[in-house]
């Protein structure tokens, strides 16, 4: 695929569509937002408004490093503090698609549709790709970010037009649009990180506590895995616990499992086999954690297990 031809392409099409009115997209700091951002930016310029959600389920520090990072490319962002909306609608939920279904809701429902109306937008740019749409269509999971593909009318139901300038690609096309874009090298080659972001990584009800423990989890692995050029890595909290030791006595502690994988656009993912030396140190630092007693590292492929645990 020429590149630099569907950058055009696309830029143009944005263009016509929103015409002279304000369109409105929310960057989550992964390379599919990340892009649409920078794409629909060109083609709008000020007819562009974007924003950052805080959902409380973002990674250490992640809202103002996403936020710096584009201003530095001249790109305003917006942060919305929504994180009590997200806690509050994730309370109680255990079941996984129910919690999904929690998260799109608050998001679509609440969050954006409040800041759609705020800035008058009648249209939404979204960075749905096609292993999203396909797996979504499938039933295998809902992805959070489909929409139109399921039949919902979001001018209807929202009161704005999607536009998905994505929806052809994969990732690795995806990762070539930001290259050719010249997006700086860390958005390039971030790591994808879901939608539901930590919620997808905690078995069971999410609340504060566990958010923090796999917040933590998920730095001390993804500080040690960096330089591994896995696809994806990742710490999840299982609903579970074990008995361990601590200070000599006994703990009934929470279970850490880390998972790195190799793919190529995530529809099918093989393991890592990272060196002992490795498991080991990671099992070391993440033990150290309060009332985490227990590392393990997922040997599963995709399929048959989903590279996300909820
Ligand atoms: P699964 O768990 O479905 O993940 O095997 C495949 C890839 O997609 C990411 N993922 C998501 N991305 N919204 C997204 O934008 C979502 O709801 C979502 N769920 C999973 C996951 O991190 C992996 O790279």
């Amino acid at each position: 695929m020429d590149y630099q031809q569907f950058i055009q392409e696309q830029t143009s099409a944005i263009r016509q569509e929103v015409g002279g009115g304000l369109a409105i997209n929310a960057l989550s700091g992964g390379v599919d937002s990340s892009v649409v951002t920078v794409l629909a930016h060109r083609a709008l310029g000020a007819q562009l408004k974007t924003i950052f959600v805080d959902n409380a389920l973002m990674r250490e520090g992640e809202p103002q490093r996403v936020v710096q990072a584009f201003a530095s490319l001249g790109i305003p962002v917006e942060l919305i503090d929504a994180r009590r909306a997200f806690l509050d609608a994730l309370k109680g939920l255990t079941d996984p698609e129910q919690k999904r279904q929690a998260i799109t809701d608050t998001f679509y429902k609440e969050v954006l549709a409040g800041a759609v109306k705020r800035s008058g937008a009648k249209f939404l740019l979204h960075g749905t790709i096609l292993t999203d749409i396909e797996e979504t269509v499938a039933g295998i999971k809902r992805q959070h970010n489909i929409l139109v593909q399921l039949g919902i009318n979001t001018e209807e139901a929202y009161g704005y037009k999607v536009i998905e300038p994505l929806q052809t690609l994969r990732k690795d096309g995806v990762r070539e649009v930001a290259r050719c874009l010249g997006l700086p090298g860390l958005i390039v080659r971030r790591i994808p990180f879901p939608g539901p972001a930590l919620a997808a990584r905690v078995v069971g009800e999410v609340t504060e506590a566990k958010l923090a423990t796999v917040r933590a989890a998920t730095a001390i692995v993804e500080e040690e895995l960096a330089g591994s050029g896995a696809f994806q890595y990742f710490a999840a909290l299982l609903n579970d616990c074990a008995t361990g030791i601590r200070d000599g006595k006994r703990e009934f502690g929470q279970i850490i499992v880390v998972r790195c994988i190799d793919s190529a656009d995530a529809r099918e993912a093989a393991v890592r086999e990272l060196p002992w030396e490795t498991l080991h140190r990671l099992t070391r630092r993440l033990t150290t954690l309060p009332g985490v007693n227990r590392c393990l590292y997922d040997l599963t492929p995709k399929p048959p297990a989903t590279v996300e645990y909820v």
